[in-house]
């Protein structure tokens, strides 16, 4: 079993449960590429190649991030263009598939990650791969709008995701394993 584990993260939180991602399938024994989708990135993964795949970004907006949507489209186009998004949507024997976001939640708390969620969803979903799970995980804010990681709808998430989102995040891909 191959494993894709590709994230966008504009200010690291994202990057961290997806290292942590890599980290434990590595230990339960799997075969692990890690892509970090990149601003202007010319490269694109061969999410075919792959049997299981982990697929995240923070949620900017209600969405994943630009870079994030801009490798969406692009896989969506390549994939439709090579026959590879087939009416109805065939299921694929054995391929599967997690999502996730890091979210502030800021003003309407978890209700706006799920859209990004939803949205990253549906690429795994047209190439007939099983979205096993949808993972939610607090991320604090950075920048200008760190006031929102005190003030907003989800009450004091400074340091989010801590040590204890990282253990959940572990916990979570050796469950998914056990399928
Ligand atoms: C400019 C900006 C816009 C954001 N918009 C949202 C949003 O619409 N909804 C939300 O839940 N969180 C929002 N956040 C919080 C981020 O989703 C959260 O901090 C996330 O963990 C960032 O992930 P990253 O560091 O991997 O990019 C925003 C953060 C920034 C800096």
């Amino acid at each position: 079993m191959k494993a894709l584990n590709l994230y966008f993260s504009a200010t690291g939180n994202t990057e961290k449960i997806a290292k942590q991602i890599e980290k434990t399938l590595r230990e339960q024994g799997f075969e692990v590429d890690s892509f970090k989708v990149a601003k202007d990135g010319d490269t694109e993964p061969d999410i075919l190649a792959y049997d299981l795949v982990f697929a995240g970004s923070g949620v900017y907006t209600w969405l994943p991030g630009k870079p994030m949507m801009e490798l969406y489209a692009k896989l969506r186009e390549k994939y439709a263009r090579e026959g590879e998004m087939k009416p109805a949507s065939p299921r694929r024997q054995g391929r599967k598939a997690v999502v996730y976001c890091s979210y502030g939640g800021g003003h309407t708390g978890g209700n706006e990650a799920v859209p990004a969620v939803k949205y990253m969803a549906q690429l795994f979903d047209h190439l007939g791969y099983e979205v096993m799970d949808e993972w939610y995980f607090v991320g604090e804010y950075h920048g200008k709008l760190q006031p929102m990681s005190v003030n907003g709808r989800l009450g004091n998430i400074e340091g989010r995701p801590n040590e204890a989102d990282l253990r959940e995040v572990s916990e979570k891909v050796v469950g998914i394993l056990r399928v």
